[in-house]
């Protein structure tokens, strides 16, 4: 067992909604379970060698279990297939610690939250931690249709605060753009659902200061357009080179050299092959570094981002 995995043991798993499976996880060997804010995750690894990434949507104060829920991917590539077909209660999996590259910003008075699906599942905590530290919040949660959406009963508190859309009902999908048009300048905005709507959001909300815009994207964006050339890597621990060929990552290529890095979803979704760039330019393609950060270029996803400068050196 490595020093941030954990063995959790299914304990309860419930239809949470049409494909949505509501699955609670406890440590098989009793001890306390590492706490987590807002907006984490666990990576779920899955017998296969798949890695799947699922927020914690359950009470961040307790420590004896952990909930996650599971839209069956239509169609799955395996990971929620195998979380709804094939999990049972009482078997153990093995997990990682939480994780956060979703996290809340605690100092804001105004939030204005965008879920889409089971994107709905970060936010929950989010919910209860602005209701337990009296801050003023607003939900939007989008669906295709009524049958689809989870945990509307934990929201049935709320109804003054949340605003459910279901396109089937309403004949359409919902104009997040004008919607966001009444949001104030100040209200931190947290979107997480399917690409379609994180793109809507993004275009909604381009005018706005982006430190107030955060997103929690798990389906890669469509980057086949872009054209890939090749560039060389400098490790500057190893005191190596390494020719990055036009058809292959930066990633696969220093492990087919032999290198062992860490990696989960090779999409730039995750944030676990993010490494430290001392010198060159990152030709950024990662859905996790926020603008600013892209602009700083202190770090990148080596699973997906590439070099704009012919050389670029890596802290490895
Ligand atoms: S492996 Fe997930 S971001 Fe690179």
């Amino acid at each position: 067992m490595v020093l941030d995995e954990l063995k959790l043991r299914v304990t309860a798993r419930s239809l949470a909604a049409d494909g949505v499976v509501l699955i609670e996880l406890q440590p098989a060997d009793g001890e306390i379970l590492p706490g987590f804010k807002p907006g984490a995750h666990i990576e779920v690894q899955l017998p296969d060698g798949l890695r799947r990434h699922y927020s914690l949507c359950g009470d961040p104060d307790a420590r004896d279990r952990y909930r996650i829920a599971v839209a069956l991917a239509e169609p799955s590539r395996g990971g929620s297939a195998y979380m709804h077909q094939s999990l049972n209660v009482g078997d153990v999996i093995v997990t990682s610690t939480p994780r956060n590259n979703f996290p809340l910003v605690e100092d804001s008075q105004r939030y204005q939250f965008i879920a889409g699906g089971i994107g709905i599942t970060p936010i929950l905590p989010m919910l209860r931690w602005c209701e337990a530290n009296n801050r003023s919040w607003r939900l939007l949660y989008l669906l295709r249709g009524r049958a689809r959406a989870a945990f509307l009963d934990d929201l049935a508190p709320f109804a003054g605060r949340v605003q459910t859309h279901f396109d089937d009902e309403a004949g359409g999908v919902f104009d997040i753009g004008a919607a966001l048009n009444d949001v104030a300048r100040d209200a931190h905005i947290y979107c997480c659902g399917p690409g379609p709507l994180m793109e809507a959001v993004e275009q909604a909300a381009a005018d706005r200061d982006s430190a107030y815009v955060h997103f929690e994207w798990f389906t890669p964006k469509d980057q086949s357009a872009l054209a890939n050339t090749p560039f060389t890597v400098i490790l500057a621990r190893s005191r190596r080179e390494v020719a990055i060929p036009a058809d292959r990552s930066i990633l696969e290529t220093l492990q087919a050299s032999g290198m062992k890095l860490p990696f989960s979803c090779r999409e730039g979704l995750c944030a676990t092959c993010e490494t430290a760039v001392l010198a060159g330019t990152p030709d950024h393609r990662d859905q996790i570094l926020t603008p600013e950060e892209k602009q700083v270029s202190q770090s990148m996803m080596i699973c997906v981002s590439r070099a704009k400068s012919p050389s670029i050196t890596l802290d490895l």
